[in-house]
């Protein structure tokens, strides 16, 4: 019997991916109305875009997220804590820019803590490692290359350490996903924890649709293009021939289905050919392609999602004006 070398885990999710990346831009290409999964978003480039956007005065998510974790961080780890040692865990961590903050008020309760980054994207996760292991004393991070929304075992499997764990889904990172599949994610989370394990869940709330519409298309372009970066990216890995200056970016509020979407409108009737994918794709003049969503939330959907998950609501912080807020819940 041939003795075959299994593959590196880095190396089968990189061959792996490739593969889901061909798949998802030939069915999203191929469907109508035409539609990509916002994952495909974050190559290199799409991940630096990314971190930029996180900076824009418009995009006020992150920047109350971080004021909220600031301001209350050490009541969220107390509550989460009680008694014992909390290990903190987060779902789509990235680059981990604000998770800093809510370490170091572990730091500051527990002396040391365990740290579990989960991400498709190794570079994000090395490159956490090593800035929390530099910047903060007594964090030791332990990268899991995963995708969460399809493994979730890989909680139980890359987990060392004992006691309580803290899971961090923030960022509304969950508002990419619809109702059905945010109930899914949220469900199988709760199957992998025990009983008294705590999620920290950071979603963006309803708010006026001007606030929405500049979030989502800024003034400088940084999100346009890191919506049309994904054109660059069919180009590059699977030798498309987008012609880029002839789509633009869209940001458009959804009003009864609660989001915001993100598509790339063509300016002209126009072919594309897609060679690795034997595919062509056929654009009318206005047309789009619709590349994400982002839910935003209500306080009363929050309180509904939450416990038909099997989790507990055990508290609520949000900034003055309800535009960003965090909700701590126990698994029952
Ligand atoms: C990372 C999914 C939370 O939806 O606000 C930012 C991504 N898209 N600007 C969001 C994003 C356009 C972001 N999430």
């Amino acid at each position: 019997m041939p003795v075959i070398a299994a593959p590196k885990p880095q190396d089968a999710l990189r061959t792996q991916s490739h593969t889901l990346f061909g798949t998802a831009v030939h069915h999203g290409l191929s469907s109508y109305p035409k539609a990509l999964p916002p994952w495909l978003l974050y190559d290199e480039k799409g991940s630096i875009l990314f971190e930029s956007i996180t900076k824009l005065p418009e995009y006020y998510l992150t920047r109350l997220e971080r004021e909220i974790f600031l301001q209350h961080g050490d009541e969220m780890i107390a509550m989460s804590a009680q008694a014992g040692r909390l290990s903190v865990i987060e779902l789509g961590a990235g680059a981990a820019t604000k998770t800093g903050v809510l370490l170091e008020a572990a730091l500051r309760r527990q002396g040391r803590v365990a740290y579990y980054p989960i991400d498709i994207s190794q570079s994000a996760v090395e490159d956490a490692k090593a800035r929390l292991e530099t910047e903060y004393e007594g964090v030791a991070v332990h990268p899991i290359l995963a995708d969460y929304t399809r493994n979730l075992a890989s909680i139980e499997c890359g987990f060392r350490a004992a006691g309580r764990k803290l899971v961090l889904y923030i960022g509304s990172s969950i508002g990419n996903f619809d109702p059905p599949d945010r109930s899914d994610i949220l469900r199988g989370l709760r199957a992998h924890l025990a009983p008294g394990d705590m999620l920290l869940l950071g979603v963006d709330m309803v708010k006026d649709p001007q606030a929405l519409l500049s979030a989502y298309d800024d003034a400088a372009g940084v999100t346009a293009a890191f919506n049309k970066n994904l054109l660059i990216r069919i180009n590059r890995e699977l030798g498309a021939d987008f012609q880029t200056h002839r789509f633009v970016h869209r940001a458009v509020w959804n009003e009864p289905r609660s989001r915001m979407e993100m598509h790339l409108e063509s300016l002209a009737a126009q072919r594309v050919t897609i060679p690795a994918l034997d595919l062509r794709a056929c654009f009318t003049r206005g047309e789009t392609i619709h590349t994400e969503n982002s839910y935003k939330f209500t306080d009363r959907g929050v309180r509904e999602l939450l416990p038909a998950a099997d989790f507990d609501l055990r508290g609520k912080w949000s900034d003055e004006a309800e535009w960003f807020a965090v909700y701590l819940a126990a698994a029952v």
